[in-house]
């Protein structure tokens, strides 16, 4: 006999679901952290709406038994075609956010990519043992700091680095002026009042929020205050970075090294020239540069620009097995999801990503069913509808 389905399950039916258990979770900073945008949240409007403008074209009359939603990707097989993201301060929305991602992703089969700004340092997350795991990291004014954050990522075995080139300035995130949060974490009054009414998180998160800090920036013998560590590392970031800094790393990174926030066709073809093994093509779920495109609406281009030489992830608003589907016929190797990490750690923990994990896998093998597609593999631009070849 099966056991019964958690109430949480039965109602986080589909990510959308999550999103709302996660808000009704939360205390409203740390929940608008997570879910906002910088400026107008165009660009984070536009990363999902732009994948309700593509539709797909089914065949039902090749429908498989099965479906195969396997893919491998850098010499690695994932068992469905989605990685969790890196997300910052995973720690603040479960205990141990960071080792129950990982674990999570190792139970489903896929990989993960720690963020720089993990709470647990990058060697005790390496300690759950999932592979492919991919460290995340940034071009610091202290180019030694970036070559020290690689060379301890080579030490502890992860797989692949990530170079987030989106990040330099920090985008205006405006929810997080209205709410006084900020990095530390600061709640002001009427935050305090609306933490009040999430008693849940409070006690589970009551041992862990003293201690909430950067844990990969924390050195021997230093202090692990946050407000020390967040200085240092926004006065670290170099704005002033270039395919210098790319080589650098080139030079120091002997597994794959993969350019995270790739939108300009020209500058993913100029990639290839500089050894990079793989791109994903992010605007850092529209927290950035508010204005730039959807992901998916850029993703052809790129994929044309790169001419199939290096594999293309791409990440930004994908709530949806379809989604995942789209992205894929468009060239995508593959996707990455951020928000919806979160969401589900902050509605159940590791248990929360197993499942997210599982509602995209039961949603991309209905959609592969219904479209007649047996394999991920198989997926291309033919399964989608065009307008222009329509006749009349
Ligand atoms: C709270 C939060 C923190 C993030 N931190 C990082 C980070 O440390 N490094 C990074 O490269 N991207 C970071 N991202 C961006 C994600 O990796 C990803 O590009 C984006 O969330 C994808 O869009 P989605 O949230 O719509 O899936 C963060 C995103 C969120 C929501």
């Amino acid at each position: 006999m099966t056991a019964p389905q958690p109430a949480w399950q039965r109602r986080a039916y589909n990510i959308e679901a999550l999103r709302s258990l996660a808000r009704a979770a939360l205390p409203k900073p740390i929940f608008d952290f997570a879910d906002g945008g910088a400026e107008k949240e165009y660009t984070l409007r536009r990363n999902e709406a732009a994948f309700d403008g593509i539709e797909l074209l089914p065949r039902p009359l090749s429908g498989p038994a099965d479906r195969d939603l396997s893919v491998s990707l850098f010499g690695k097989p994932l068992s469905l075609p989605i990685l969790l993201g890196p997300t910052g301060l995973a720690g603040l929305f479960w205990p141990d956010g960071e080792g129950c991602l990982a674990r999570a992703a190792g139970k489903a089969g896929t990989g993960f990519c720690l963020s720089h700004g993990s709470v647990v340092p990058l060697e005790k997350v390496a300690a759950s043992g999932t592979s492919p795991r991919w460290m995340q990291v940034f071009i610091y004014k202290d180019r030694g700091f970036t070559r020290e954050l690689a060379e301890r990522a080579a030490k502890a075995g992860y797989d692949a680095l990530v170079l987030t080139i989106d990040n330099q300035l920090l985008g205006n995130r405006e929810r997080d002026i209205r709410n006084g949060f900020a990095i530390p974490p600061r709640f002001g009054a009427t935050g305090i009042a609306g933490m009040a009414l999430k008693a849940q998180w409070l006690w589970r998160m009551r041992r862990e929020i003293p201690n909430i800090t950067f844990g990969n920036y924390v050195r021997p013998n230093e202090t692990a205050d946050i407000s020390t560590l967040a200085g240092r590392m926004g006065s670290l970031l170099d704005p002033a970075m270039s395919w210098r800094d790319v080589d650098e790393l080139r030079r120091l990174w002997t597994g794959p090294l993969i350019l995270k926030g790739i939108l300009h066709p020209e500058e993913a073809r100029q990639a290839l020239d500089h050894g990079i093994d793989g791109l994903i093509v992010s605007n850092h779920g529209g927290r950035q540069l508010d204005g730039a495109p959807a992901t998916i609406d850029v993703l052809p281009q790129v994929v044309a620009a790169v001419e199939g030489r290096v594999p293309i992830l791409i990440d930004g608003g994908i709530r949806r097995g379809s989604d995942v589907v789209k992205a894929l016929a468009l060239g995508a190797k593959a996707c990455l999801v951020g928000r919806p990490v979160l969401w589900a750690l902050a509605v159940a923990g590791e248990a929360g990503v197993v499942h997210m994990l599982d509602i995209y896998r039961r949603e991309i093998d209905r959609v592969m069913g219904l479209c007649g597609e047996a394999r991920v593999d198989g997926i291309a631009k033919d399964l989608l509808f065009s307008r222009s070849s329509r006749p009349g």
